[in-house]
């Protein structure tokens, strides 16, 4: 198996996440590659002394970037920076001639992923993706199974979203991810939205316009010393979109991703009804796949238990439970096969590419305008 030398540039909450998937890549034993952590990059040191105790393969740690894209020993890295960082340093690992799984929104503005893409289609031999976990819990890839094998029929609708209720207390003190500086003018968009957009983009469902309406619901946090600032990002956004394939009729398509969804805690959902059949899954109820078929007769939903059926075999019994870990470890898979195959495994167990990354950007850009000027913005 070939082993793929990675160093993590921002090792907090989701850099703990990828190494933890590193750690038990033995659940996974058909792959023909394995990621192996050698390299840390915080400036925060007090975020890598969980690291010290887990990984003994790695040989580097720095607070500089600069030094781990110097590193010949590093062949690929993963970066979870705040997002006005992604820009410079997915731009500098790609010039630097690393393989790059970069967390999303792949750059803080539109400006900032074309150059991102810019650069990964100037080093076409390196692979670079965008992180997005949801579509390999199971139900999700029934359900684009479904989509491949064309079983949905004339698509009347399509409703994605990622509901989180985080920030529904006003007392939660600000951070990086509620300042427009650092998170950047999409909001919550940036934030969640890339999820919400993976499948549908991966099916070739384009939106041409959008309706937007964002709601800045909490507008001031406590500072965390004992004062209050301005708390400036969109907490929450609908999307109404005219959607459809290039050349197809168009659909509707409603994209809702909130941080203020009363009752929510982490939940991704999809929705599709069409003429032959529908579906409907969310993570609140994770292992739970509806699907209506209608042949003419009773229109009656049936519920498909999915347990662990994984895109890339896994060691866990098929009828054991899927959760957020290992939708990580699936999409770590992704990553690596690809990396070492050449190519994904299927249309739908594959990472969000750059391209599609770039068309969400031009999707939340729109939304923006939609909001500004109360009206339909072309995407
Ligand atoms: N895929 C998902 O489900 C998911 C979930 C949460 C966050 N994210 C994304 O992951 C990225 C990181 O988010 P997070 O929640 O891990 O944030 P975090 O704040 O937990 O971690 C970011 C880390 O970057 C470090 N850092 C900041 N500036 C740095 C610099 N100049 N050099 C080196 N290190 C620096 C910080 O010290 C911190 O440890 C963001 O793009 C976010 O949108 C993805």
């Amino acid at each position: 198996m070939k082993t793929v030398r990675f160093g993590i540039i921002g090792c907090g909450l989701m850099g703990r996440e990828f190494a933890s998937a590193a750690a038990r890549w033995c659940h996974l034993p058909d792959m023909p590659a394995r990621p192996q952590i050698v390299a840390l990059c915080d400036q925060d040191p007090g975020a890598l002394g969980w690291y010290r105790d887990n990984f003994p393969t790695v040989t580097q740690v720095t607070q500089d970037y600069r030094a781990i894209l110097a590193n010949p020993a590093v062949d690929a890295v993963y970066i979870a920076l705040p997002h006005n960082l992604h820009r410079e340093v997915y731009c500098a690992a790609i010039e630097a001639g690393k393989h790059l799984l970069g967390e999303k929104p792949f750059g803080m503005t539109l400006p900032d992923c074309q150059a991102i893409v810019a650069a990964a289609q100037a080093r076409p031999e390196l692979l670079v993706r965008c992180s997005s976990q949801s579509i390999f819990f199971p139900a999700m890839q029934r359900i684009c199974g479904m989509i491949e094998r064309n079983e949905f029929g004339q698509v009347i609708e399509l409703r994605t979203g990622f509901l989180h209720s985080s920030d529904l207390d006003p007392n939660k003190p600000i951070n990086w991810k509620r300042r427009v500086e650092i998170n950047g003018e999409y909001g919550v968009m940036g934030d969640l939205g890339a999820h919400a957009c993976h499948v549908a983009f991966r099916a070739g469902w384009v939106p041409r316009n959008v309706r937007a309406i964002l709601s800045d619901i909490v507008k001031e946090r406590p500072d965390g010393k004992g004062g209050r600032v301005p708390c400036r990002t969109w907490d929450n956004a609908t999307l109404l979109c005219e959607t459809g394939a290039t050349g197809a009729d168009t659909f509707p398509w409603t994209v809702r991703v909130q941080r203020i969804a009363p009752g929510q805690r982490n939940n991704w959902y999809t929705e599709i009804c069409g003429t032959r059949a529908s579906a409907r899954w969310t993570s609140a109820r994770a292992d739970l796949l509806e699907v209506l078929e209608y042949t003419g007769g009773e229109q009656a939903w049936s519920q498909v238990q999915t347990g662990h059926e994984t895109a890339f075999k896994s060691i866990t019994a098929p009828i054991f439970q899927f959760g957020f870990s290992d939708a990580i470890l699936q999409m770590w898979a992704a990553f690596l096969h690809e990396l070492a195959a050449g190519r994904p495994l299927t249309r739908f167990a594959a990472c969000l590419t750059p391209e599609e990354a770039l068309l969400s950007h031009r999707l939340f850009t729109a939304a923006l305008k939609s909001q500004e000027h109360s009206a339909v913005v072309s995407v």
